[in-house]
């Protein structure tokens, strides 16, 4: 069995990652292209995703980056059309692109709930469905970033809430259309992730990130490379039996409930 973490697992595989001018996807595609992948990347910033694909080439790999918005079905089957024709086939795709924001269900608007199911549901749906007919089949390997907002109701997060349990509900129904055509699909989600725009906005002061780690049973926030890893798993042969599967990667975070976490307190 190849080590994936040591070895350049990834030589002669193409990774398509959505969502990938910062944070967490970011961190995938340059994790991928370190283990040998040529990676196309997509956001909706011309300027950010053209600087985030430099820092890949800056470090002698290949990357492309291209505007695409995940809401748009359009601009994502041309980004994969552009991106196939450069490299020929597409093996691996992240779906990770995503907004939040705190707000309660009578603090947002339709349009503000709208925008982020669109954005991370809808734009997961357009993501993996344009993906299809360029795969490299069988053998290519879809993933997902959800959330633990997924199974965990939330307060202010309503509007992520029902859009990442969709994305795992979504990841299940692909796996079971797609495996006969020896496409995995599969999601990771991470728990709290430092120095990423998903924690600044969820817990911008100090106290609310002590809160949190109090929170979780590992007591640290993860990294970055933490979910990369997890996603080179999930993308090598060594995770070849695995689909349809949504891998937590969150320091234990989801685990206890609200009245086992009160009885903690009071210890
Ligand atoms: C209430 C808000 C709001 C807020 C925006 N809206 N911010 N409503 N409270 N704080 C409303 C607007 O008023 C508007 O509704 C609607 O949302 C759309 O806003 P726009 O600014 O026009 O949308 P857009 O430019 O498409 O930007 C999308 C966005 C923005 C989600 C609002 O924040 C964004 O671009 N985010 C991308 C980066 C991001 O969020 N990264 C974190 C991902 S982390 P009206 O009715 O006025 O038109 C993540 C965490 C998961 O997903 C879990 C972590 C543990
Ligand atoms: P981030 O840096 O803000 O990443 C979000 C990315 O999505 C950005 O590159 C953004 O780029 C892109 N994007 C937003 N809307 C888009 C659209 N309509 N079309 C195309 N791209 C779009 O946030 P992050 O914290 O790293 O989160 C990354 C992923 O991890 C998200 O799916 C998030 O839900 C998930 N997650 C994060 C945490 C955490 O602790 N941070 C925990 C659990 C899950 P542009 O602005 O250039 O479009």
């Amino acid at each position: 069995m190849q080590n994936a973490f040591k070895d350049k697992v990834l030589e002669g595989k193409v990774a398509f990652v959505a969502g990938a001018s910062s944070g967490i996807n970011l961190g995938i595609a340059q994790h991928f292209a370190r283990a040998g992948a040529k990676i196309a990347l997509i956001s909706r910033s011309h300027e950010k995703i053209v600087a985030a694909a430099k820092t890949i080439a800056d470090e002698g790999f290949e990357a492309t980056g291209m505007a695409a918005d995940v809401r748009d079905f359009a601009s994502v089957d041309a980004a994969f059309k552009t991106a196939h024709d450069r490299f020929g086939k597409i093996d691996i795709v992240i779906s990770g692109a995503a907004g939040n924001f705190v707000a309660p269900a009578l603090g947002m608007s339709s349009n503000g709930f709208k925008t982020v199911v669109d954005i991370d549901l809808i734009g997961t749906f357009n993501v993996l469905r344009a993906s299809f007919q360029y795969l490299n089949r069988p053998g290519a390997s879809l993933i997902s970033i959800t959330a633990p907002q997924a199974v965990n109701p939330s307060m202010f997060q309503a509007h992520v809430c029902a859009a990442k349990a969709g994305i795992n509900m979504l990841t299940k129904c692909l796996a079971m259309e797609w495996g006969p055509a020896g496409v995995r699909v599969n999601a990771i989600s991470p728990g709290p992730i430092a120095d990423t725009e998903g924690m600044a906005r969820l817990a911008p002061s100090a106290e609310m990130e002590a809160a949190i780690k109090a929170r979780i049973a590992l007591r640290d926030y993860g990294t970055k490379t933490d979910i990369a890893d997890t996603a080179m798993f999930l993308s090598t042969d060594n995770a070849k039996y695995i689909t349809g599967t949504i891998v937590d990667c969150d320091g234990g975070s989801k685990l206890g409930d609200a009245g086992a976490n009160a009885l903690a307190d009071f210890k």
